[in-house]
């Protein structure tokens, strides 16, 4: 076939820079639609000579000349050919300029285009964004580029590996502001045929990928502040939101993330002002573009008034998120879509180290397990998962490099990352990715690169030793889906691994290289002390005193389930930590107290363990106070009760649960003087809304007297609320649930309109609402299943988790494993 029916580009042409000047048009011209028009100049090298150029070009129509769509140079002396014609070809998105002759290796050439592009409200490439000003009507332009849509804003190499320095200039209405990634070169200046519009000239921006670039032309005002690197700090939003303050606690924690970042990967931040922007329509929760990072008003803004502690931990975690690709993403960049593991699975991890320096008392970390490591086991135990690395010929086109974003590259990648980081050591896996970034800054990478420069720096140190290379052991974890169940006898110490699939007679899995198997480090604890590290390899019949016991002693293996991996044991050794539990339960570090539970779960879901072992390792719940084994039983429960619906058994469920639950929901109407206060820590508060959730659905009165009271106050004088941010959504649902026509019509449920509902388009989403909106709509601000359906009333917002209350049309949570994934 054709190089330009080919999806990936050919390597004959590289480009070095581009002068691009972009003019939207905020108001619809005279067939009521919305433009921008453009002017492009790229320079290129010609590698390998070639009488064809092909760039990306999507939805765009050119006016250059007369006769042609291009304009081509040489520079430097270079004698360009002369073009034959031009074509678009519409289903591999490119401009392609047959020559008369060749282009000649080692030559510069640069191309002219003049073009026009539809300002649509598709959140794709150059677009359209609208909102309520009060009764007005504004209209903003802004972009987003990745992975596949810079093509949609001027013609470009649009592939990761295609790096350049970009100059952007804007012509935009004099009365609005201009940004993208890099500064402006001066003040804007008036257009000269057209004194209402300004024209506003950036600075070159570094060698960078298409998919970073980002134009945005608002009204929109900022707070700012320097980091302690001199590093300008703005944060950008509709001038209402900024002057209400929305915008102060995303100025706060951003300069402490730029400097741990910076610190982590032994690099300073690489550009020298770092803005970020809420937009009120966007597709994604945030986009990482270089120097300044798109988010969805939610992901970015946060309200004193009327957010909960869930919405403002989603801000911490986002910025850092997106704050760690600046330089893992893109200062170093990997070359291909295939590998978007990495670079996610990289930036979900660190995100918990940066939000947790910004934020230190919240104890975020310890989240990653409950968000992370056991949601994405869940799909990794089905026969139809997928490997984290999919090989780079298999993804080519757009539909296949958007598929590349899913649990298991977002959250298997962060799981599997961490672990390495574990293993090594966080100073040794410092070490390596600094070596790693300081190597191929301005550049692109493989997953290999990074390994090599772990490798480096493991082989320079004799601390740890480590079973095999890097590269040897990861591989296993990276080339093959799923993960290991590993199983302990404690009787003779034998120790086994096998690939865990959820269900048990799986008709396909796919074949591994590896056999299934995998180089497993396993930490344990034997009676609340710390054993050292022991690797488990192959499948031959392992063996270890360690994790051979007698009498009342018992293992625990995978300590804070920094392993990607789940356990099971004989009888024995599960009863004698249940009845641990039951004691002392501090014996067992908190993770593992809800691994305990995840785990077992999981077990008897795959029919390998009975499901009373699983429901007697949540006995010890009656005496747990913390968050995570919380979450880990009602996570796990949700499954079983949904199973139970309607079944002689939901009832004794029921009860069983109300007992589990009284005293924890005792324990925070105690320290919280009878619900008037919220408890001090956030591992706290999201517990108390999974005490009041679990209490008022398996029926304990005191809890349901709870809500309904707080309801009626709120129904009595609707515009006092007295409800709690962080307790709207559990009460307004359990209140409903409990309640009646009148509680569904309250004047409370219509009278609160969100300060924050000014989009006109429906891609954002508003945070949970008053009842009424929250439910007539069918927008569950859980994402866990609507309260009216029976037994499953149980399942209002949960614990409200950045994940539970901010659902995305995208990715991470729309899992795609097994679902139409053609993997
Ligand atoms: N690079 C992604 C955004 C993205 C998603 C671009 C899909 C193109 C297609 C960004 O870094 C990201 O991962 N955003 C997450 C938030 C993050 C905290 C997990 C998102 O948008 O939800
Ligand atoms: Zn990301």
């Amino acid at each position: 076939s054709q190089p330009w029916n080919r999806y990936r580009l050919p390597q004959t042409l590289a480009p070095e820079s581009y002068n691009v000047t972009l003019r939207p048009y905020l108001t619809p011209n005279e067939q009521g639609l919305y433009i921008f028009t453009g002017s492009s100049t790229v320079r290129f090298t010609c590698n390998e000579p070639t009488d064809v150029i092909i760039i990306h070009s999507k939805q765009l129509s050119y006016t250059t000349t007369e006769e042609h769509r291009v304009v081509l140079r040489g520079v430097g002396g270079a004698q360009p050919p002369d073009i034959d014609r031009t074509e678009l070809v519409e289903l591999t998105q490119y401009l392609v300029v047959h020559l008369k002759g060749p282009l000649e290796a080692g030559s510069l050439y640069e191309m002219d285009t003049k073009f026009q592009g539809e300002l649509a409200d598709d959140l794709a490439g150059f677009y359209r964004s609208e909102y309520m000003d009060g009764d007005v009507r504004k209209v903003l332009a802004t972009t987003q580029m990745a992975p596949s849509d810079a093509r949609k804003s001027f013609p470009c190499f649009d592939e990761p590996s295609m790096k350049a320095s970009f100059n952007i200039t804007l012509i935009h209405p004099r009365d609005l502001t201009a940004l993208s990634n890099m500064q402006p070169r001066g003040p804007s200046v008036p257009l000269p045929e057209d004194a209402n519009w300004s024209i506003t000239e950036f600075e070159s921006t570094p060698v960078m990928s298409t998919y970073l670039l980002v134009f945005i032309v608002s009204e929109f005002t900022y707070v700012e502040s320097k980091s302690p690197n001199d590093v300008l700090i703005r944060i950008w939003a509709r001038p209402s939101a900024t002057a209400e303050g929305h915008g102060s606690y995303a100025l706060n924690v951003t300069g402490p993330i730029l400097s741990f970042f910076a610190g982590h990967y032994d690099t300073p931040y690489p550009l020298d002002k770092s803005d970020q922007i809420a937009l009120p329509d966007f597709n994604a929760g945030a986009m990482e573009n270089w120097g300044l990072v798109t988010y969805r008003e939610t992901s970015l803004l946060f309200d004193p008034l009327s957010s909960s502690s869930s919405n403002k931990e989603r801000v911490v975690t986002v910025i850092a998120h997106e704050l760690a690709h600046q330089w893992f993403g893109n200062l170093v960049t990997v070359a291909w879509w295939n590998d978007l593991w990495l670079n996610e699975g990289f930036a979900s991890y660190v995100e918990y180290l940066g939000a947790d320096y910004a934020e230190p008392t919240w104890n975020l970390k310890d989240l990653i397990v409950v968000n992370d490591v056991y949601p994405v086991m869940a799909v990794d135990a089905l026969a139809s998962s997928h490997p984290l690395r999919t090989p780079a010929d298999e993804v080519n086109t757009p539909a296949q490099i958007n598929e590349m974003f899913d649990s298991i590259a977002y959250n298997k990648g962060a799981s599997v990352l961490r672990m390495l980081s574990d293993f090594l050591t966080e100073e040794l896996f410092k070490k390596g990715l600094a070596s790693y970034l300081h190597a191929f800054s301005y550049q692109s990478t493989t997953y290999l690169d990074l390994w090599e420069h772990l490798q480096k720096a493991v082989d320079n140190q004799t601390a740890i030793r480590l079973p095999a290379t890097v590269r040897t052991i990861m591989d296993r974890w990276i080339l093959q889906m799923g993960f290991p169940l590993i199983t302990v006898d404690t009787k003779t110490g034998d120790i086994s691994q096998q690939h865990f699939l959820l269900d048990p007679d799986p008709n396909v899995t796919r074949p591994s290289e590896f056999n299934y198997l995998w180089i497993v480090p396993i930490s344990s604890i034997r009676n609340g002390t710390q054993q050292e590290e022991y690797w488990l390899q192959g499948e031959a019949k392992n063996q270890s005193e360690l994790f051979r016991t007698t009498g009342d002693e018992w293992v625990l293996l995978n300590l804070n389930v920094t392993g990607y991996y789940q356990v099971n044991y004989d009888e024995d050794n599960w009863s004698k930590i249940q009845t641990q539990l039951q004691t002392d339960l501090s014996a067992i570090p908190v993770i593992n107290r809800a691994q305990v539970i995840y785990d077992a779960f999981n077990l008897a879901s795959a029919q390998k363990v009975p499901v009373t072992l699983a429901l007697n390792n949540t006995l010890f719940l009656s005496g747990e106070t913390e968050y995570i084994p919380w979450q880990a039983a009602l996570s796990s429960l949700s499954y079983f009760q949904l199973m139970f619906d309607r079944t002689e058994v939901y009832g004794p469920m029921q009860k069983y649960l109300q007992k589990q639950v009284k005293p924890l929901f005792e324990y925070f109407q105690a320290t919280t003087s009878n619900w008037t206060q919220r408890p001090e820590t956030l591992m706290d508060q999201y517990n108390e809304i999974n005490a009041i959730n679990t209490a008022c659905s398996n029926g304990l009165s005191a809890c349901e007297d709870l809500v309904s009271n707080l309801f009626a106050q709120w129904m009595g004088d609707p515009d006092n609320n007295p409800i709690h941010p962080n307790l709207r959504s559990t009460v307004y649902c359990k209140a409903i649930a409990q309640g009646g026509e009148r509680e569904w019509d309250s004047p409370g449920s219509s009278s609160e309109t969100p300060r924050w509902s000014t989009r006109l388009t429906s891609s954002a989403q508003a945070w949970p609402a008053a009842p009424r909106s929250g439910s007539s709509t069918g927008e569950d601000p859980s994402g866990q299943g609507s309260p009216l359906v029976p037994g499953s009333g149980a399942r209002c917002g949960g614990a409200g988790t950045s994940q539970a209350s901010t659902p995305r049309s995208w990715g991470p949570t729309n899992l795609r494993v097994g679902q139409d994934s053609p993997h």
